[in-house]
């Protein structure tokens, strides 16, 4: 059976799951690192321009295209690109709406289930009496790392991982409305009630209090004092575009699939905003008011700045809340990854749905088949993550699949919807049965300025100089001193610049290795499902001529 008869159960189901879809680790760890690593309040303007001339256009394009595709009986990208593009080269387009839900769910799933052992240590009391060193030393423990080396995974880790992905995988297989709607019913709530407890525990501390150095408002005021002078930095910028991406989803064929099941004439432009500005509110105001506060109150600003970073949640949360005594101590760590955890699996089955509905659609696979093959797939691919994660598995899995298909795919998509497939038709699409009246500049947005947008940060990651430093790249450029090209940028990786001439030997050729095999690995994966996507077309060409 396809799964173009299902559809979802509520307005409010549907918001909630589209929320809960935005709402992720990305809201409570990535944005504040990020916020941080690029100077507080220098983040924040940046950010918020890069949410209203790309984000929101971005949303209305993507849940248009996919209520689009859903009436043509697609519920993943390469049908829904196939419909509106009317070329045979845009299905494979379409290849990145399964390729970066396969890639990012595979490591997200795998963050996922250590808040879950995180959660269960809290209530086990393992961080008990713990000084801040074993906490932390704790985390490389529970990971199986070791210096320098292949992971040597803890039974722990393996445990925990395998029931998260199971979870993911039992309620996908019970379908949309008993499945994923449930789900975050369920989720959601709880992920509010625990942060907005936690945003106020802290904000509420002052300093000499519990064992404070700060207020916690002091690392507020860091995130929220404007300065002006960042927006011509264009490091900040990329860092922004790219946050905005992350924690809206967009850019992956996530979105795009939970649209597919919507009615005709059901509202988009209200509910997509409705669900964008939640994200919003729970990202700036929520996940801003809890882990960068409380870091500042106990450990200090320039601490925070030092070790800013996303494995802070898990190395340095348990420490601050022992600050509490043993009862608010245990309820923080319980609300902190609680939270965490309803975040992650409202998010990784966001991007198990479009994998499951393309086999159901495009090979006529049952839904429990179809959720079965995902979860080999994601076992497979999660495996070197966890293995390699040291060696720069993970990462590379991030890069790629997490952040450089995500702008290439959305730059492609505006251009098939707003240009291919026509902006009077798509306009038609986005505000048939809408809600509100959305105002009529947008169309112009996304049709010139979301596209420039994306192309501009497109060729900036193709080439982003070491530190980000543009100003002084170019000096060196018209010197003649050539271009300082950055590890960290797409043709620096893709050169593995800075590894080849580390003279650290061994330990920097067997990063090479890794890296180079999980590109290779990559890539693979990209073929295989163009590969499937072909024979998929090609099945469905015989059985019509039949
Ligand atoms: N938006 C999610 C987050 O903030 C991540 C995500 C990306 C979820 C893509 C679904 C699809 O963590």
């Amino acid at each position: 059976m396809g799964s173009s008869s299902e559809r979802w159960g509520s307005r409010v189901g549907l918001v909630l799951a589209m929320a809960g879809n935005a709402v992720g680790l990305g809201n409570f760890l990535r944005f504040p690192a990020q916020a941080v690593a690029n100077g507080g309040g220098a983040f924040i303007i940046p950010y918020l321009v890069s949410f209203l001339v790309m984000g929101i256009p971005l949303l209305w394009i993507e849940w248009g295209l996919g209520r689009y595709g859903g009436q043509h009986g697609h519920h993943s990208t390469p049908g829904m690109l196939d419909v509106v593009g009317r070329s045979r080269f845009w299905k494979y387009v379409g290849t990145f709406g399964i390729f970066t839900n396969l890639t990012v769910i595979a490591y997200y799933t795998y963050i996922e289930s250590w808040t879950l052992g995180y959660v269960w240590h809290t209530i086990a009391g393992t961080f008990q009496n713990a000084s801040s060193t074993e906490i932390s030393h704790y985390f490389d423990q529970y990971l199986g790392i070791r210096n320098g080396g292949v992971v040597n995974v803890s039974r722990q880790a393996l445990f925990f991982f395998v029931v998260t992905l199971g979870l993911n995988l039992w309620i996908l297989s019970r379908g949309l409305m008993r499945g994923v709607e449930i789900a975050s019913k369920i989720g959601m709530p709880i992920l509010l009630g625990f942060s907005v407890f936690l945003a106020f525990r802290i904000l509420t501390i002052n300093e000499g209090e519990l064992g404070a150095v700060n207020d916690a408002i002091a690392g507020l005021n860091f995130l929220w004092e404007p300065q002006f002078d960042s927006l011509t930095n264009p490091k900040v910028w990329m860092a922004a575009a790219g946050q905005v991406f992350f924690t809206l989803s967009v850019g992956m064929g996530s979105i795009q699939c939970y649209a597919s099941y919507l009615r005709e004439k059901e509202d988009i432009a209200l509910s997509a905003s409705s669900a964008g500005w939640m994200n919003e509110f729970i990202e700036v105001i929520l996940g801003g008011s809890i882990i960068v506060p409380v870091a500042v109150a106990y450990l200090g600003l320039d601490w925070v700045i030092a070790n800013v970073g996303f494995e802070m949640g898990f190395r340095t949360m348990p420490t601050l809340f022992q600050h509490w005594g043993p009862w608010f101590a245990a309820a923080g760590g319980i609300a902190w990854f609680g939270l965490l955890f309803f975040a992650g699996i409202t998010s990784s089955l966001a991007m198990g749905q479009p994998v499951v509905a393309f086999l159901q659609d495009e090979f006529s696979l049952s839904r429990e088949r179809s959720t079965l093959v995902l979860g080999i797939a994601v076992a497979l691919l999660a495996a070197p993550c966890i293995l390699f994660y040291e060696l720069g598995a993970f990462d590379e899995f991030d890069f790629w699949g997490g952040t450089f298909s995500l702008v290439l795919f959305a730059l492609l998509e505006s251009i098939a919807f707003m240009w291919v497939f026509g902006r009077g038709r798509a306009w038609e699409e986005i505000t048939r049965g809408a809600e509100i009246r959305i105002p009529r500049i947008f169309s112009f947005i996304a049709t010139y300025i979301t596209p420039l947008f994306l192309i501009v940060i497109f060729l900036g990651a193709l080439v982003k100089p070491i530190g980000s430093e543009w100003t002084s790249a170019f000096e060196s450029l018209f010197a003649g001193d050539g271009w300082p090209l950055s590890h960290d940028s797409v043709l620096g990786r893709l050169m593995n610049v800075g590894l080849v001439d580390a003279s650290a030997g061994s330990s920097a050729s067997r990063e090479i290795l890794v890296r180079s095999g999980t590109r290779l690995l990559l890539t693979l994966t990209f073929a295989a499902i163009a590969g499937a996507i072909f024979v998929a077309w090609r099945n469905r060409r015989k059985e019509k001529s039949a």
